[in-house]
């Protein structure tokens, strides 16, 4: 077999280099080659925005009022800071929520008080056979899922950067473990009504773009930041190829990335380079100068995630693969941008969604090594 019939699609070389790492180059970005296209998810105009909602509002208030009787969901991360408002919200309104849970103990403590409203079933996301497990679990006792939100992810230490299988933490625990498990659903997904999938995403994918021949950050300083920023745009691009995927296969299904805004929770516990910069205290709060950011309760950053989840008015083809903040799409920016707010549109072309989605099928394949 030659190089390029060993090829995923779209990638038009790779290799070893000198060190022995691999690496792989996407065409059309190599000189000469083309994307097939390079058209962008286009930007909402504002007049078909969905009605405003106003600012800070809460996941309750979102849901209120709304009947998910007889509906079941899944929200990975859901029991602790956002994942859990967003778990609490989604059985106020009646649904089943399935909660995979790294930690059992503690997911038992924090969901006790929604009794059987919950299913909590042991899943650690740094491990690939435990996410299959999870999955099968999970399609035993349901033909059909309603609502997935992908919301489970990491900051991480210093000294957990890497998994045993060569992996970085943040491209693996918060991107594509959930391409794994989202495809493990798919057919579930098909079945449902109006399925939807929202998968959590943040304002820091505006400052990475997808390193096509670095995704696994094998041949550069680990920088756990840039890492969860380079996974945030991950799971945005994700979004708009799951959506197109999804559209396929029923066409009421619906899927969107959402970001919460900035909030203190357990994922700011351990930060040590966070710590020595002077940015937390020892006890992992933000520094008095910069508390102002971190004013958004939990019950508001969880929201845009339950709007996106539940909301009639996203029915609305128009607003399939796009990426929220405030519960409402953001506005497309130029990439030179120094906002803070809106989607960049290396997180929006549909060329680079697809070929992250393929470059992700092989790795889970076997064919790119990690
Ligand atoms: N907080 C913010 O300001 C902010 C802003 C933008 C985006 N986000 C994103 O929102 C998501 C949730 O963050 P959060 O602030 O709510 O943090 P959090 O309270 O630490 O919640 C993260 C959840 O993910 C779970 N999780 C982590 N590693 C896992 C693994 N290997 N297997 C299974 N579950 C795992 C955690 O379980 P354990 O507690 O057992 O580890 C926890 O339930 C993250 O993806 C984060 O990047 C947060």
């Amino acid at each position: 077999m030659t190089h390029s019939e060993l090829l995923p699609e779209g990638f038009a070389a790779f290799g070893r280099d000198e060190e022995g790492e691999s690496w792989l180059m996407p065409r059309g970005l190599m000189s000469g080659d083309e994307f097939v296209d390079d058209d962008l998810l286009p930007d909402i105009a504002p007049g078909n925005l969905p009605k405003a909602v106003r600012p800070n509002i809460s996941a309750g208030e979102v849901i209120a009022g709304m009947d998910l009787g007889g509906m079941t969901a899944m929200v990975t991360g859901g029991y602790s800071g956002i994942g859990l408002a967003i778990t609490q919200a989604l059985c106020s309104a009646g649904a089943h929520v399935w909660v995979p849970a790294k930690d059992m103990e503690k997911a038992e403590n924090a969901l006790a008080p929604l009794g059987a409203g919950v299913t909590i079933e042991p899943a650690d996301f740094r491990n690939r056979r435990q996410i299959h497990a999870f999955a099968d679990r999970f399609l035993k006792k349901h033909q059909s899922l309603d609502i997935l939100i992908n919301q489970a992810g990491v900051l991480e230490r210093f000294d957990r950067l890497r998994l045993a299988d060569g992996y970085g933490v943040h491209f693996w625990v918060n991107y594509l473990s959930h391409y794994l498990l989202t495809n493990l659903l798919v057919d579930a997904l098909k079945k449902a009504r109006k399925p939807r999938v929202v998968n959590g995403s943040s304002a820091g994918h505006l400052l990475e773009k997808i390193r096509w021949g670095n995704l696994n950050c094998k041949r550069m300083f680990y920088d756990p930041d840039k890492e969860d920023r380079h996974s945030k745009t991950a799971m945005t691009l994700f979004t708009v190829e799951l959506a197109h995927r999804l559209y396929q296969i029923n066409n009421k299904a619906r899927v969107f990335s959402a970001h919460p805004g900035v909030v203190q929770t357990g994922l700011l516990a351990n930060q040590r380079r966070w710590i020595e910069r002077g940015l937390l205290t020892e006890e992992g709060a933000p520094v008095a100068s910069l508390r102002q950011y971190f004013k958004r309760r939990t019950e508001v950053a969880a929201a845009t995630a339950v709007y996106c989840a539940t909301n009639p008015e996203l029915d609305d083809l128009l607003f399939n693969g796009h990426y929220f903040e405030d519960c409402r799409p953001a506005r497309l920016l130029d990439e030179e941008t120094q906002e803070w707010r809106g989607v960049a549109p290396h997180a929006q072309f549909y060329s680079e969604a697809r070929l992250l989605w393929s470059v992700s099928k092989a790795m889970l394949q076997g064919q790119i090594p990690p």
